[in-house]
């Protein structure tokens, strides 16, 4: 069995507020995609690292890549919604490399450039001998409350057994795409809401809050936080 990876990448970072789609700001003196990149082709276990882009990308090729030449491939494939960037890249990406149905596919967000190879290690170890596959999550930790149109609280919602889920999510190259074929016409944010729709349950792999997305533009210097304390 082997093990891919795939970073859908073509987003335009719309709650950033860039212009500059937000997986090529500078994060911590690289294009914040340079981080999820890293940390991926480092693991001996990852044999390729799909990269989806937008078929308009211009921004990629400024920036020099050859030290991860022996694990990248990029595809200019990406979709107008994630899923559909991923969908099109796990199709593509089987063109061009030898994909078997039980192969492990991890799709990864340009927007995590925490991630740890920890935490890496920890998703792949524990779902090794799974049918299914997962995802790294976090317990919620904040109470939650449902407000009215008003903003004022109607209830307040138990958090027991919710989870925030993260990336990566790992699954069975078969059954991700057919999840994803399943799922195009619904609004889909992640890989496993498509699996979970085919009737599959996905492990919550514990992971921490370090391994945040960077949505807003507070994100982005939590992130850069987290990202100059481990260098030092
Ligand atoms: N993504 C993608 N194709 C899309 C939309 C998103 O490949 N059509 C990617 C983004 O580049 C990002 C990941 O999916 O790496 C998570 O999406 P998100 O954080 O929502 O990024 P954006 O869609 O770019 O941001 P926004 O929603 O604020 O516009
Ligand atoms: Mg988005």
């Amino acid at each position: 069995t082997k093990y891919f990876a795939l970073i859908p990448a073509a987003g335009t970072g719309s709650r950033m507020g860039n212009e500059l789609p937000k997986q090529y700001l500078s994060l911590a003196h690289k294009p914040m995609i340079y981080h999820a990149i890293h940390t991926l082709c480092q693991s001996q276990w990852i044999s390729r690292v799909f990269i989806v882009l937008a078929p308009g990308d211009t921004e990629w090729a400024q920036y020099d890549w050859s030290e991860f030449s022996d694990k990248l491939m990029v595809l200019y494939c990406g979709g107008v919604t994630r899923a559909e960037s991923v969908r099109n890249g796990l199709a593509v990406g089987q063109e061009k490399a030898v994909i078997n149905e039980n192969d492990w596919v991890l799709i990864h967000d340009a927007a995590r450039p925490c991630l740890t190879t920890v935490q890496l290690e920890k998703l792949m170890n524990e779902l090794m001998n799974d049918k299914v596959g997962g995802l790294l999550a976090i317990p919620v930790a904040d109470t939650l409350k449902r407000g009215d149109i008003h903003n004022r609280i109607g209830s307040t919602e138990s958090r027991e057994n919710l989870w925030q889920a993260q990336t990566p999510q790992m699954f069975r190259y078969h059954l991700l795409i057919d999840a994803l074929n399943n799922a195009t016409t619904v609004n889909i944010t992640d890989d496993a809401s498509a699996v979970e729709r085919l009737g599959f349950h996905p492990k919550l792999i514990l992971s921490d809050v370090c391994n945040l997305k960077v949505t807003y533009p507070q994100d982005f210097a939590l992130a850069e936080l987290i990202l100059q304390e481990r260098k030092i």
